[in-house]
């Protein structure tokens, strides 16, 4: 699989993304959406959109499901965070490094030792290390381990009183790790002009509770009868402990995420149909059935808010980083009552969902969550698209599928003087009504075709004598690299149709 290193250099190289306040030398966990990135984003937040809110797929049941959209404030009263578990709760287990002064999430860390019994020091890596790596701290440090004998072992089950023959990661002697703290993830500020502590807000950790805070509006204001879902996507805040891996954990993030309300004796039904449904739909947006792993969590390891429930499930991605491993993705939960209880019992108004066929049936829905991450998603997209190809010049080509690419086609017309480029312009000029495409008249044609194949533009028109002679150009595909010609009037309808398929 490919390295991130290379995706990240082919990010900063064509405009997906850019680290955040690069000119000041960055700040660790937050990257700015390039030209193309922006694009490919927004491709694929429109594409869930309209799974969800547009054109929501056919239940168990056999109707259409019925999904509202909503764009809640990001800060929302202090006291959603109480009921919702998060002031308490969402916190990760830290240690800090006396020698380094370098901060690491706990659950992160695995420690190797060779002998358990033994007076040998401890290492501490992250988990996610590779053996080369490894290797390469093994011989810093002077160590003579032979990493296959190496056993490994959580570092959050080691009593903290054995933290005195550990070496820290970035550490060269044992006994730097200061005790475990729990830290709050929540991104904190104060509102208005003469804020005080008493004024303090929270940055939301997931879009979720502002769906939750509104559930009694959308149902007063709107037709939706249950079963029915709210759907959300933005922006997101954890001041994550050791944000890593590129755009995978960020401290700014955005979120696609759906509450689907349902009777507490349908939720089973809905969360397998929901777990399903969303396996298929990143699978239609061109990902490989093999990158993708469905983990059931184990019930001790799910969230406070499912563990009453049917449980969670990740969609979990390949990523080159987890390679052969699986990280999250998309995580499906069944919340239960939990969050539309706690809203109730701390703001007093009534959550039930009244039956409009018959008064007397009230009960608070049970909830099933599909929660994706989107930035997270743009990196599973650039990841399983990018593609190694000794035989043509940009050496590797993004095998976007065409409803995701950022850009659909490129015109190009092959002399950047007298016909050539003005057909291409007018073909531009009709394209650009409906699609994202690139008009690019100067350069070698090669080289035009690597950018293109960089940035996995699907499909490249190219304008040349015998279009002016015939009215036919070449598409050229860009995965096979095979050139065809087709009638210039037929380009459109070309392009609706692989944009589609
Ligand atoms: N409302 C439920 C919830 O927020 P989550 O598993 O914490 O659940 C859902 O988050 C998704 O949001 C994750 O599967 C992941 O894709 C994305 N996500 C979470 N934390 C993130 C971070 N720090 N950076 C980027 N994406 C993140």
């Amino acid at each position: 699989m490919v390295d991130l290193k290379d995706i990240m250099a082919l990010c900063k190289r064509r405009g997906f993304v850019f680290q955040a306040s690069e000119i000041y030398g960055g700040i660790s966990g937050f990257w700015d959406y390039g030209p193309l990135g922006v694009e490919l984003k927004n491709n694929l937040r429109d594409a869930w959109w309209r799974s969800m809110v547009i054109a929501p797929p056919i239940g168990p049941d056999g109707q259409p499901g019925q999904i509202v959209g909503l764009d809640s404030a990001i800060l929302q009263h202090p006291r959603t965070w109480l009921a919702s578990g998060h002031a308490e709760g969402f916190s990760d287990p830290m240690v800090d490094c006396r020698e380094t002064k370098l901060r690491y999430r706990l659950d992160h860390l695995v420690v190797l030792y060779a002998n358990e019994n033994q007076n040998e020091p401890w290492i501490a890596v992250h988990q996610e290390l590779e053996d080369k790596d490894i290797e390469k701290r093994l011989k810093k440090l002077g160590l003579k381990f032979n990493l296959s004998e190496l056993k490994r072992n959580g570092l959050e089950k080691i009593d903290p009183k054995l933290f005195d023959k550990i070496i820290a990661p970035d550490a060269t002697k044992a006994g730097t790790f200061t005790e475990p703290k729990q830290f709050n993830l929540m991104m904190e500020t104060k509102v208005g002009a003469t804020a005080s502590d008493d004024d303090k807000a929270y940055f939301r950790p997931e879009t979720a509770q502002g769906i939750f805070l509104n559930f009694k509006n959308v149902v007063d204001s709107s037709r939706v009868r249950m079963p029915f879902g709210i759907a959300q996507i933005g922006k997101s805040f954890r001041n994550e402990v050791t944000p890593r891996n590129f755009i995978f954990r960020s401290r700014e993030f955005e979120q696609m995420e759906l509450e689907w309300f349902c009777h507490p004796d349908e939720a089973k039904i809905w969360f397998d149909f929901w777990v399903q449904q969303r396996h298929q739909w990143w699978k239609s947006l061109g990902i490989p059935d093999d990158l993708l792993y469905m983990h059931t969590i184990a019930i001790e390891d799910v969230a406070h808010y499912a563990k009453a429930g049917h449980g969670n499930i990740d969609i979990e991605f390949k990523y080159p980083f987890t390679d052969p491993n699986y990280g999250e993705l998309e995580g499906i939960a069944h919340r239960c009552d939990f969050d539309l209880n706690q809203h109730q019992t701390f703001s007093g108004v009534k959550l039930e969902y009244m039956d409009p066929e018959d008064p007397t049936k009230r009960y608070i829905p049970h909830v099933i969550e599909p929660a994706a991450g989107l930035t997270r998603g743009v990196l599973a997209l650039l990841c399983a698209a990018y593609t190694v190809d000794e035989n043509r010049p940009s050496g590797m080509y993004l095998n976007f599928h065409p409803s995701i690419a950022p850009k659909k086609a490129a015109i190009l017309p092959l002399m950047a003087k007298g016909e050539h480029p003005e057909i291409a312009t007018k073909l531009y000029l009709e394209l650009r009504k409906e699609y994202n495409v690139d008009l690019d008249i100067k350069q070698n044609i090669g080289k035009r075709y690597a950018r293109q194949d960089e940035i996995g533009t699907p499909y490249c028109f190219t304008i040349d004598d015998q279009t002016v002679a015939d009215g036919t150009v070449t598409v050229r595909d860009r995965n096979t690299m095979q050139q065809t010609r087709i009638a210039l009037t037929e380009v459109k309808s070309f392009l609706d149709h692989k944009i589609k398929e």
